[in-house]
């Protein structure tokens, strides 16, 4: 039963004291979304009303909701050791995370800085790569490359690396020294060229954005290997394999933000594991605790570790008050041992392919332009003609339609004005995915009749 005294809660006097994330909450009022519970792969709002969670909350919840193991390592976590100051030391957990971390990780990323969200894990990454080349011999190398599109964060650096311009418009001028490439987004290719006749030329051509812009003055390469923003832009097999290359002759730091894509959800472990290739750090958070504390980390490879062990002054000079937390770690290491030991990345790949058949199966409507993807993490661009690409007329907004119907018909999925996204957890089976697809189905058929 729901709590009926919550339902204050969803009114204009308590919601008055609370900003949520990219929300106006003139808006959000109206229509006010507040979960009580949740269980599996559904939660409860406080009216009691059942949803199917086919996002994981956003890319997080991988092993579902009330998941015994993570429960109790967590409620013995608590009663244990809630807190630990890092400025004074570490803890058992915090320890045992970043060994596992090193074990499970693709290639010799070797050493985790436990941090407490992506944005941070990002944040850090790009004072490390300036302090490695600090500390390496190559003091002229700060800036940092990223692609448009992409999303690392909402704090300072990671929002300036972000690839979206009205994200930032609003807190400009960004950081000095981050610059943009364009993402291999083959269905609307910038370079408007076609893959495979182009034989990755978004890929190719970073080379000479790196000679023109000064090799010498570049530290890192940030990526999201499959980027959420955009529509689940997912790169052609050679795409990550040539931006190792380039990064390797130009001495520069490739760096994986596996927020969303590590932990199980393409398919693999982590996506490095997917496109087989190994960056210089990965930054991971979201499916790492599976958001039961906040958990992040950014994995650093052996031979970039060395770099900070050594005489008093060559430390990585950073911090956060909750870092390496008892209680997150407890809950990130049954999170991830559940991952591993259930297998969740094989059942990614298993119902993520049934999950593809299945919106194949949708393209009679007559609006679905590109499915892309890999495991569970798939998205769907819907277009007015399939056969031209024609998008939609901007204030048509279907995707943002469509997935709010699907939410007032009772099922989460990721929306954006032209495409809408899956990301559940990774425990759902093939008949989960049967009864989001009625759900997703019946809410597009809603929503094309009132267009
Ligand atoms: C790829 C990626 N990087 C970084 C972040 C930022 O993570 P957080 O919201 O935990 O700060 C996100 C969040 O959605 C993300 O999707």
């Amino acid at each position: 039963m729901p709590d009926q005294t919550d339902a204050k809660y969803a009114t204009e006097p308590y919601l008055r004291h609370i900003m949520l994330d990219f929300r106006q909450m003139a808006e959000f009022v109206k229509e006010p979304f507040l979960v009580a519970r949740a269980d599996g792969i559904r939660f409860w709002d406080i009216h009691g009303k059942e949803y199917l969670d086919g996002l994981a909350g956003i890319f997080a919840v991988n092993v579902g909701y009330g998941n015994p193991r993570v429960l109790e390592a967590v409620r013995k976590q608590l009663e244990t050791l809630p807190f630990n100051p890092p400025m004074h030391g570490t803890n058992p957990r915090a320890v045992e995370l970043a060994t596992l971390l090193a074990e499970i990780a693709p290639g010799d990323l070797s050493t985790a800085r436990l941090v407490d969200s992506g944005s941070e894990a990002n944040e850090a990454t790009f004072k490390l790569v300036r302090q490695y080349h600090r500390q390496t011999g190559n003091p002229g190398k700060y800036k940092i490359l990223s692609r448009y599109l992409s999303y690392h964060g909402a704090t300072g650096n990671a929002m300036s690396a972000g690839g979206v311009g009205y994200r930032k418009t609003l807190y400009e001028p960004t950081s000095v020294g981050f610059f943009h490439t364009y993402p291999p987004y083959c269905y609307r290719c910038p370079y408007e060229k076609t893959y495979p006749d182009c034989q990755v030329f978004c890929a190719r051509t970073i080379r000479t954005t790196i000679e023109w812009e000064d090799p010498r003055s570049i530290a890192a390469l940030i990526v999201e290997p499959i980027s959420n923003t955009g529509g689940i832009i997912t790169p052609p097999p050679e795409y990550l394999k040539i931006l190792r290359q380039l990064c390797d002759e130009y001495n520069i730091l490739l760096v994986f933000d596996e927020v969303i894509t590590g932990f199980g959800r393409t398919g693999s472990l982590f996506a490095a594991n997917t496109f087989e290739v190994v960056p210089d750090i990965l930054c991971c958070g979201k499916g790492m605790s599976s958001g039961y504390a906040p958990l992040a980390a950014a994995l650093v490879r052996e031979p970039i570790a060395q770099a900070f062990w050594g005489p008093p002054g060559t430390e990585f000079a950073h911090g956060h008050t909750f870092a390496g937390n008892p209680v997150s770690c407890a809950a990130g290491l049954a999170s991830i041992r559940e991952i591993v030991e259930r297998r969740l990345p094989e059942n990614a790949r298993r119902v993520g392919a049934y999950l593809v058949q299945k919106l194949e199966a949708l393209r009679p409507l007559g609006i679905i332009g590109d499915i892309r993807g890999k495991g569970l993490m798939i998205g769907v661009e819907l277009v007015e003609d399939p056969a031209t690409k024609k998008p939609f007329a901007p204030e048509v907004k279907l995707g943002l339609r469509i997935g709010k119907q699907a939410l007032a018909n009772g099922l989460l999925i990721r929306y954006d004005p032209h495409w809408i996204a899956f990301g559940p957890p990774l425990i759902v089976s093939e008949a989960d995915i049967d009864q989001m697809m009625a759900i997703l189905e019946q809410s597009i058929r809603e929503v094309l009749r009132t267009l």
